[in-house]
């Protein structure tokens, strides 16, 4: 798609004009992965200069918050490569974070004038992905069988940015308050589903699709969706042994007991199927907007196998 190399341009474009020739190295190492919020906002607002402006914006929020999550998770590759903290170490990390996220916010005032909301969902996103980051620490402490403080956080770490991007782009798409409200619903939605699959993926695809071992999340202290149900699904000495095993290096027979009771006990079914009622429920939310392409998103996220 020309318009998704347009705004790796005009991502290229904010930073050279921070005139750091170190700024511009340590950049070189990010990868533009999906573009997943990207390709969202020009299917509600269109190809313009405005929308790849809010394009590269929420791009280099997004790669702002991986270089810090990665810092956080002690993380040493990302999509297959070296990350910036494993090739740079932890400061650099974080201060090219810094840079992308204040470069964006002050790319953002220029819609201040003819998009006024805009800036204002766009900050509100990024202060709720960070007290989400800050709540997926503190749930990873220890096993967590409370399905709405996971749901809450991923609603809060993934779908904020998410939603914030159909939200604003619903505006530039010229969109009245009342229908924005459906677009930031169907992307609230894509967020939360999206990263409910993201939960089961990392234990049913292979770990070379991957590009992590199987069961990565629980061994890093992460009880997803899928864990959560297994457990309400277990007998006491089931909890414990699930409990036990929370967080570790697993050995040879606790992974084939983990996998083999996820598969049984129905849990991710259950995870998939609740992934396909929000989308379903999203779609819904824009049902009046005649946004196939939407649809389709919506469709080919749920069903993804990678
Ligand atoms: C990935 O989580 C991380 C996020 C979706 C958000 C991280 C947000 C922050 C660190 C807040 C800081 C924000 C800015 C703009 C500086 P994950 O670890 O579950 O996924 P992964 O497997 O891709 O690492
Ligand atoms: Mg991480």
């Amino acid at each position: 798609m020309v318009a998704l190399t347009r705004i790796e341009a005009k991502v290229q474009e904010f930073l050279k004009e921070l005139q750091s020739p170190l700024v511009l190295n340590l950049s070189k190492n990010l990868q533009s992965g999906k573009m997943l919020r990207s390709k969202l906002a020009l299917s509600i607002a269109g190809e313009s200069e405005e929308s790849v402006r809010l394009c590269a914006i929420i791009e280099m929020i997004q790669n702002a918050s991986l270089l810090h999550d990665d810092v956080i998770d002690k993380a040493t590759t990302r999509r297959n490569k070296p990350s910036v903290n494993a090739l740079f170490g932890d400061k650099n990390a974080i201060m090219l974070g810094d840079v992308l996220y204040s470069k964006a916010f002050s790319e953002l005032t220029c819609f201040a004038k003819d998009y006024p909301q805009i800036p204002r969902i766009v900050a509100n996103a990024v202060t709720t992905l960070a007290i989400g980051e800050i709540e997926d620490v503190a749930l990873s402490g220890a096993f967590n069988a409370d399905e709405a403080k996971y749901l809450a956080m991923i609603e809060h770490k993934t779908a904020a940015l998410i939603e914030a991007t159909a939200y604003a782009a619903a505006f530039l798409a010229g969109k009245d308050e009342k229908d924005a409200r459906g677009f930031q619903i169907y992307g609230r939605n894509l967020g939360v589903a999206f990263q409910i699959i993201d939960d089961v993926l990392d234990i049913i695809a292979d770990s070379k699709t991957l590009g992590k071992p199987a069961l990565s999340d629980f061994k890093e202290g992460k009880t997803t969706l899928p864990y959560l149900h297994l457990y309400h699904t277990l007998d006491k000495i089931g909890q414990e042994r699930l409990c036990n095993a929370f967080g570790k290096e697993l050995e040879e027979s606790e992974q084939v007991w983990i996998l083999e009771h996820l598969k049984k006990s129905g849990a991710i079914e259950k995870s998939i199927e609740f992934a396909k009622h929000l989308g379903k429920m999203g779609v819904e939310a824009i049902a009046n907007q005649s946004c196939d392409k939407l649809t389709e998103i919506m469709h080919a996220m749920v069903d993804r196998n990678f």
